[in-house]
């Protein structure tokens, strides 16, 4: 069998968020399940040189304004179908914006992605390669399903949405030169208030529809969580065609026993985390705290709650503990982040940038990983945080909630907690994240409970096996 994957990035090509770690490490939990994979996504700058020798299957003279070519490589196992579209695709800057503002046409660049994704799914490569079905991820690869329906074919696809704040949102105006019909306008296919949402159209047009955790997939059903789409998700589930689907980590890349960026350890034996937490408070010029060395490892939006960090953290540093922070995003963040560290100099540490090893290093060498955002469709940062020791301390949110159990003392006496998190009434707010932190202060001075709490951590079984298998089976009764 085979899936045509269809996204905007993919680890370790390219990477701004956890969808590309999803995206990269699909494909080998597929495999043994009898699911070969192949990846579509945009040739950016540097990514073919990068992927090695290539091989031309499939070319387009006038793809939305210019010519382009399907170009087919391997890449750290991964089978990889780059579209190479230069007049949409080689520019300075990130996969979606530059110097902080989007690139004006995402919308044509993205649509061009998707419908590439469906004229391969319906032609094949030239090495005949077609899908059984195909995955799109998030609005980038929306419109495939849509253009898969406007040229009649069977081929099935799969809406994954790994975060419903962004649609891809764009002006009517740009239906027909974008190949999409105007008879299908209306509120119950591709219109949004009198706007075209790429990700509404992969919503209503998919045969079925994920996300990556269970308590997401019933918070999208909500207006609180579903962002003006609660409607169309809760009629799909009404349906039964919706599902969460947690997501996994690829323990072969986040394994604190062989990981070429830090000392090895392991639940059963500690030792090298205490090297990676010295190593780590040395790197950042930190003083050996007498309380806990929290880590932060993320975007630095709303989404993620950076503000409630900025009110929390001083009191926490104040009560000993230590931290160090490695981000990038809006600026005012970044301003209040490279404040705290000023005002703190031998207790808070803060990278701005984007760093893969530095994120490894900083999950070894922490003792709490920090994850109080206001939503989160699940995370991977508290996954790679529990594997590697670094206790989360989470908001009671999404895929969070569905990860992390809060360390009550039932919880603690029973033997499950793996972690901390606030706000299970529904106040995601710095006084939760306070007294959050002051649990797991209070946890840690007390070493042998502390140990306990770690190695429970460590051991939380989140591969993907469990996940990948409810994929293919999604997959196997779609394709039959
Ligand atoms: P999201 O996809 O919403 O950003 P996730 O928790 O799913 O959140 O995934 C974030 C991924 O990006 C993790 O692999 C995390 O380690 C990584 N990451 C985030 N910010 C940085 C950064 N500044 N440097 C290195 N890795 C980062
Ligand atoms: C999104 C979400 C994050 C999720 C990731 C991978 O970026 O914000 O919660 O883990 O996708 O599915």
């Amino acid at each position: 069998r085979r899936v045509l994957s269809v996204a905007s990035e993919c680890a370790p090509l390219l990477k701004t968020g956890g969808l590309a770690d999803v995206v990269g490490a699909l494909p080998a939990a597929l495999e043994p399940l009898g699911w070969r994979s192949r990846i579509l996504m945009p040739a950016y700058p540097g990514l073919l040189h990068r992927a090695g020798r290539s091989r031309r299957v499939w070319r387009d003279d006038d793809l939305f304004g210019g010519p382009a070519a399907v170009r087919h490589a391997k890449h750290a196992g991964l089978d990889l179908l780059l579209l190479d579209a230069p007049h949409l695709f080689d520019r300075p800057g990130g996969p979606y914006a530059v110097e902080g503002r989007d690139h004006p046409d995402n919308h044509v660049r993205f649509a061009a992605l998707s419908w590439v994704g469906a004229r391969l799914a319906i032609e094949g490569t030239v090495d005949r390669w077609r899908p059984d079905v195909v995955h799109a991820h998030d609005w980038q690869a929306g419109l495939v399903p849509s253009y898969l329906k406007y040229a009649g074919s069977a081929v099935p696809s799969v809406l994954t949405i790994h975060n419903i704040a962004f649609q891809g949102i764009f002006g009517a105006d740009q239906l027909d030169p974008l190949r999409l019909p105007s008879w299908d306008f209306h509120s119950d296919a591709l219109e949004y208030h009198g706007l075209v949402s790429a990700l509404k159209a992969g919503l209503v047009h998919a045969a079925r529809v994920t996300t990556v955790s269970p308590s997401y997939a019933e918070e999208l059903g909500t207006p609180q969580f579903g962002f003006g789409l609660e409607g169309v998700v809760a009629a799909r589930r009404a349906r039964g065609e919706m599902s969460g689907i947690l997501n996994g980590i690829d323990t072969a890349v986040w394994d604190p026993a062989a990981d070429p960026h830090v000392a090895p350890f392991s639940a059963g034996d500690p030792r090298g985390k205490a090297l990676a937490r010295r190593a780590l408070l040395e790197e950042f010029g930190l003083d050996e705290p007498s309380g806990p060395l929290a880590v932060v490892i993320t975007r630095l939006t709303h989404q993620k709650g950076i503000d409630l960090l900025l009110e929390a953290l001083p009191g926490f540093i104040g009560a000993g503990g230590a931290v160090v922070v490695l981000g990038s995003g809006d600026p005012g963040y970044e301003h209040g982040l490279a404040q705290l560290a000023a005002a703190h100099p031998r207790a808070a540490g803060v990278r701005i940038g984007y760093d893969e090893a530095l994120s490894h290093r900083m999950y070894a060498g922490g003792d709490l990983v920090l994850v109080p955002s206001r939503f989160e469709p699940c995370g991977l940062t508290q996954l790679y945080g529990l594997r590697y020791g670094a206790v989360p301390v989470v908001a009671a949110t999404g895929g969070l909630r569905d990860t992390v159990v809060d360390a009550t003392p039932e919880r603690l006496a029973d033997g499950t907690a793996t972690g901390f998190s606030f706000g299970e009434d529904g106040a995601i707010d710095a006084a939760g994240l306070r007294a959050a932190l002051d649990r797991a202060r209070e946890l840690h001075a007390d070493r042998e409970a502390w140990s306990r709490l770690r190695e429970r951590a460590m051991r939380a079984p989140f591969g993907w096996a469990a996940s990948a298998a409810r994929y293919a089976g999604l997959f196997e009764e779609l394709a039959r």
